[in-house]
């Protein structure tokens, strides 16, 4: 670890968010998904994530299995590496939101710590939680990735949801919630884009 003495961070001279957000004529902002493994996150990113970029908008997406693959290769699944996890990430995401740019993780994130953790680094203001909710049983049945099985066969140490737990938000934490058990895919993208879009208009801020 660095010597926090030693060390002189460099922002005042840089040039700020507000800046980027005008050239880009969005505003920045970090849309969290999580939810259990395979309850459609990545799915609901991917497709909105086009429809803004059809509107003009720079979008950034940031997933669990292709960071796992890269940046947090080093982590595994217990307690102490998915703080680290969403720790790291947070600050990922951050870096593209001083860049203007709006970002969508996708990363189970199953405790209410890791979620204000995440949202602490963000920083709230700019910073939406969304539970991609299905049960667990509509995961199992899906299984895209064949790890549902796997875990019922003893083979998926701490598989969240089974020895690992998650943990459904309150209504105390006011995130946004889209059911992919109970609506049709279609509907989740749209009533995403509807709640979005106002989020990241330019003239949301100024
Ligand atoms: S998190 O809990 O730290 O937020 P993250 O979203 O990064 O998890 O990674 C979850 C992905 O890793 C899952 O979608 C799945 O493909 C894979 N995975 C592998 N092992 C596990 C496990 N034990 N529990 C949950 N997901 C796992």
């Amino acid at each position: 670890m660095s010597t926090p003495e030693n060390i002189h961070t460099e922002f005042h001279r840089m040039l700020g968010r507000d800046a980027k957000e005008v050239q880009l004529r969005q505003r920045g902002h970090v849309f969290w998904f999580y939810g259990l493994s395979g309850s459609g996150k990545s799915t609901l990113a991917n497709a909105v994530e086009r429809k803004l970029t059809e509107r003009g908008i720079l979008t950034k997406i940031l997933d669990g299995d292709n960071i796992r693959s890269g940046l947090n290769r080093d982590l595994g699944f217990s307690d102490e590496d998915r703080q680290e996890n969403i720790r790291r990430i947070s600050e990922v995401a951050r870096l593209f939101l001083d860049t203007g740019m709006v970002v969508f993780t996708s990363f189970i994130t199953p405790t209410r710590d890791l979620r204000a953790t995440a949202g602490e680094i963000v920083g709230t203001d700019d910073f939406t939680p969304v539970y991609v909710q299905a049960s667990f049983e509509t995961c199992a049945e899906r299984d895209v990735k064949g790890l549902y099985a796997k875990a019922a066969a003893g083979d998926v140490k701490h598989f969240t949801g089974k020895d690992s737990s998650f943990e459904e938000p309150t209504a105390d934490d006011h995130d946004w919630v889209i059911s992919t058990d109970s609506k049709t895919e279609q509907e989740s993208i749209d009533e995403l884009l509807e709640r979005i879009i106002p989020l990241i208009e330019l003239t949301a801020k100024v």
